[in-house]
């Protein structure tokens, strides 16, 4: 495939056959949703997760709209973070990702947007707890 010239064989796996896609529903409060863009190409992530009341991902969904190596990266990240506590997840680095699919220099940007995207979407699940509790605490 003309992709092979410029896709190493790790992103072509997971672009032809992408794990996790799909949407969780956005106003579930167990749900976070990160939503991001990288400036440079235009490209969009959206990675949901959903997490217990013990902070653990047990759920993990993504859309991307962009390239091969956004899409691997993403792809990639739903597998590396089900299972994981919020924690650990927010911890994971881009270059983790690059690493393991070896993307090239001009690509790193691509693992970029899914380190984005799991910290926007632990962010959004942490505002929504928050004020879910805050409401129950002017409520009683
Ligand atoms: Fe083949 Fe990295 S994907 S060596
Ligand atoms: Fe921009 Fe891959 S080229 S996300």
């Amino acid at each position: 495939a003309v992709t092979s010239r410029f896709y190493h064989e790790k992103v072509i796996d997971h672009y032809e056959r992408p794990r996790n896609m799909g949407s969780l529903p956005k106003n579930d409060p167990t749900v976070g949703t990160g939503l991001v863009g990288a400036p440079a190409c235009g490209d969009v992530m959206k990675l949901q997760i959903k997490v217990d009341d013990q902070g653990k991902i047990v759920d993990v969904k993504f859309k991307t709209f962009g390239c091969g190596s956004a899409i691997a990266s993403s792809s990639f990240m739903t597998e590396r973070v089900r299972g994981l506590h919020l924690e650990e997840a927010g911890q994971i680095k881009n270059t983790e990702i690059a690493k393991e699919l070896c993307l090239p220099p001009v690509k790193l940007h691509c693992s970029m947007l899914a380190e984005d995207a799991i910290k926007s979407a632990i962010k959004d699940y942490r505002r929504k707890q928050q004020s879910a509790a805050s409401a129950g605490a002017s409520a009683s």
